[in-house]
C-alpha cells in the first residue's frame, strides 16, 4: 500500500527487492554467526504447532512462497510502512490473551475469548495466492476455518447486509499507531453474501504454525479474490451493518482504493497497471489474473456490476 508522498516513490523502488532480500539474508546469517537465537525477522511468539490441521480442497497447489519472505516482506502499517517493519518491530506486542467482540444486526452479540473462537477440530490448510495491490504477490499456506462459521454462531438477521471488521488499538505495542500515516483503527469491511462466501477465511496461522505478529496474530481475515489490503490482522471487533462501512484506504485515497477492490487486471491503479504482478521470488512478471484466479467460484457474486464503478 502505498501513501503519496513527494516525489511519489513506490516501497517497492527505494529498497531493490534483490537487494533488500540479500540484506535481509546477511542480517540472519550475521545473528546466527554472532550466536543470537533469533533473527530480527522472527519474533518470540510465532513457532508453536497448530494440531490437526487438514488439508483443503480449495488450495492451489502452485509452489509455496518460503516462509522468510511471508514472514518478513510485510504491509501491517501498525508497525511501520516498510516491508520490513513488522518483522522488525512487532516483538512486543501481545496477542494472547486475545478476544473478539462481535456487535450489530444480529441475534446473539458478544465478547468470544480466541479459544472459544477457533475449534482445533475445523481448522483447514488453504494454500491461497495473495495479490498485493502494489504488484506483487505471493502463494501462502494458511491455517484458518470458514468466516461463515464463525460468523452464523452470532445469528446475523435479515438487516446484516454488511460486516465490518476492527484491527485492535495498542499504540504502546503498535508504534506505527503513533503517527497519523493512516486512521487508526485499521477497519475494513465485506458484502455479507462476500462473507459467507467459502473461500473468505479467518486464518490463524501459516505453515501449520501460529500465525507471526507480523502476520496479523492471533486473528486475521483472508479473501483471496481481493487485493491485500482487505485481509485485516489482529481483529478485535466485528459488526453486522445494514449499511457500507467504512474502510482505512478508502478514507485515505477514496480515488485509489474502492470498498470492494476486487482483483481486476482490466481495472488499473491510477498510478500504475494492474495486469501483471511479479511473484516474489520470480524475475519475470506474470500476467494478473481476474479475481486473482478464483473467477469460477467468485464473478457471480458481482453479476451485472459495472467492476470499474465499483472497484
Ligand atoms: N491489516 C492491518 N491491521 N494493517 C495493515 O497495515 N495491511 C494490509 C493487510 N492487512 C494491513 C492489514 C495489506 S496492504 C496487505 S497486502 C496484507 O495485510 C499483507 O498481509 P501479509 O503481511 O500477511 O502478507
Amino acid at each position: 500500500m502505498l501513501i503519496r508522498r513527494p516525489p511519489d516513490i513506490k516501497p517497492s523502488e527505494i529498497t531493490d527487492r534483490d537487494m533488500y532480500y540479500s540484506r535481509r539474508q546477511f542480517i540472519a546469517g550475521a545473528a546466527v554467526a554472532g550466536g543470537a537465537l533469533l533473527w530480527p525477522g522472527r519474533n518470540a511468539t510465532a513457532g508453536a504447532k497448530l494440531p490437526n490441521v487438514t488439508p483443503h480442497k480449495l488450495s492451489t497447489n502452485e509452489e509455496q512462497t518460503p516462509w522468510e519472505y511471508i514472514t518478513t516482506y510485510n504491509n501491517f502499517y501498525e508497525f511501520g510502512s516498510e516491508k520490513s517493519d513488522p518483522a522488525d518491530y512487532s516483538g512486543k506486542f501481545k496477542p494472547r490473551p486475545w478476544s473478539v467482540a462481535v456487535k450489530g444486526e444480529c441475534a446473539k452479540p458478544g465478547v468470544v475469548n480466541l479459544e472459544d473462537l477457533v475449534s482445533p477440530h475445523t481448522l483447514e490448510e488453504r494454500v491461497y495466492r495473495l495479490r498485493c495491490v502494489e504488484a506483487w504477490s505471493m502463494v501462502i499456506p494458511w491455517v484458518g476455518f470458514p468466516l461463515a462459521d464463525l460468523l452464523q454462531r452470532f445469528e446475523p438477521t435479515s438487516n446484516a447486509k454488511y460486516v465490518a471488521f476492527t484491527t485492535v488499538m495498542r499504540p504502546e505495542e503498535m508504534p506505527g499507531q503513533k503517527r497519523r500515516v493512516l486512521e487508526w483503527p485499521y477497519c475494513e469491511g465485506l458484502r455479507i453474501d462476500e462473507a459467507m462466501h467459502p473461500l473468505a477465511i479467518m486464518a490463524v496461522g501459516l505453515y501449520g504454525e501460529e500465525l507471526p505478529n507480523q502476520n496479523g496474530a492471533p486473528l486475521r481475515l483472508v479473501v483471496p479474490w481481493k487485493y491485500g489490503f482487505k485481509s485485516i490482522k489482529s481483529i478485535v471487533k466485528i459488526e453486522f451493518t445494514r449499511h457500507q462501512p467504512p474502510t482505512t484506504w478508502n478514507i485515505s485515497a477514496p480515488d485509489e482504493y474502492g470498498f470492494y477492490s476486487n482483483v481486476n487486471p482490466e481495472v488499473d491503479h491510477p498510478r500504475w497497471t494492474q495486469a501483471k504482478e511479479r511473484r516474489i521470488g520470480d524475475f519475470l512478471k506474470r500476467e494478473t489474473l481476474m479475481f486473482n484466479g478464483y473467477a469460477d467460484q467468485v464473478a457471480s457474486l458481482y453479476s451485472g456490476m459495472d467492476l470499474r464503478k465499483y472497484y
